[in-house]
């Protein structure tokens, strides 16, 4: 492991991070991938960083996070203090703009409701129960959303962790469960539809929007 670790970052080093080409174009939407070297595939994208994965390392993503884009070092202390938990990745490395994560096998809540892939309830249990373990930790889960967590097997994961050092209050989580039980199982579930990412991304800008003028209002 700690060969194959020291032979990853010589990787990151010399292949990925040179020929890299990432552009976060508006913080409130995810960053850009302009260009990725071979062999690396990029596995997705959030508002700070891409996430790649190379064939020769099956167990290990590398987060490079955008130019410009803060918060590193806070997710690095994120792990640090999560230490081993099923739900979470683990930080094996870090660089001056990349992290080294276990690979998490499994399709974001986002993904599995554009590909109909059904959610069951255990899901959801599994990832409050992952951030009460966070809470007891001293962390405050913030930004808990669709692309944030993942279903693998059936089990629930927490994939984006980087918020919580974040103490203020934050309701993504709440208004994923009361989406998930008023709108997913009752509808979408039942009725076995997939959700277009064009429609996706526009409850996500009109979610961004309600929740800058009520805060608090419940939904
Ligand atoms: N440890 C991981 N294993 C596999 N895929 C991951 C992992 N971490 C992130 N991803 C994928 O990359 C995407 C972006 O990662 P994320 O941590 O949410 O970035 P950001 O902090 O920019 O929001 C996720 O939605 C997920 O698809
Ligand atoms: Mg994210």
């Amino acid at each position: 492991m700690v060969n194959s670790l020291q032979s990853l970052q010589i990787s990151i080093e010399r292949e990925l991070l040179p020929h890299l080409k990432l552009e976060s174009i508006e913080p409130y939407n995810p960053v850009v991938v302009h260009q990725v070297p071979y062999p690396w595939k990029c596995l997705g994208s959030g508002n700070y960083a891409a996430v790649l994965a190379h064939p020769d390392y099956s167990e290990q993503v590398v987060k490079v996070y955008a130019p410009g884009r803060p918060g590193i070092k806070e997710e690095a202390e994120v792990y640090r203090r999560l230490g081993h938990h099923p739900a979470f990745s683990e930080c094996y490395a870090n660089g001056e703009n990349f992290l080294v994560l276990k690979r998490l096998r499994g399709v974001t809540l986002y993904d599995c409701v554009n590909q109909g892939i059904p959610i069951p309830p255990q899901v959801i249990h599994d990832i409050d129960a992952a951030l009460e373990f966070a809470r007891s930790r001293g962390l405050h889960p913030h930004d808990v959303h669709g692309r944030n967590v993942m279903m693998s097997e059936g089990r629930g994961l927490v994939v984006d962790i980087s918020d919580f050092l974040n103490a203020a209050p934050c309701r993504a989580w709440e208004d994923v469960k009361r989406a998930y039980w008023w709108v997913y199982r009752p509808v979408l579930r039942s009725l076995q539809l997939r959700v277009p990412y064009a429609l996706l991304d526009g409850v996500r800008a009109g979610y961004r929007l309600f929740r800058r003028f009520w805060p608090w209002q419940g939904i």
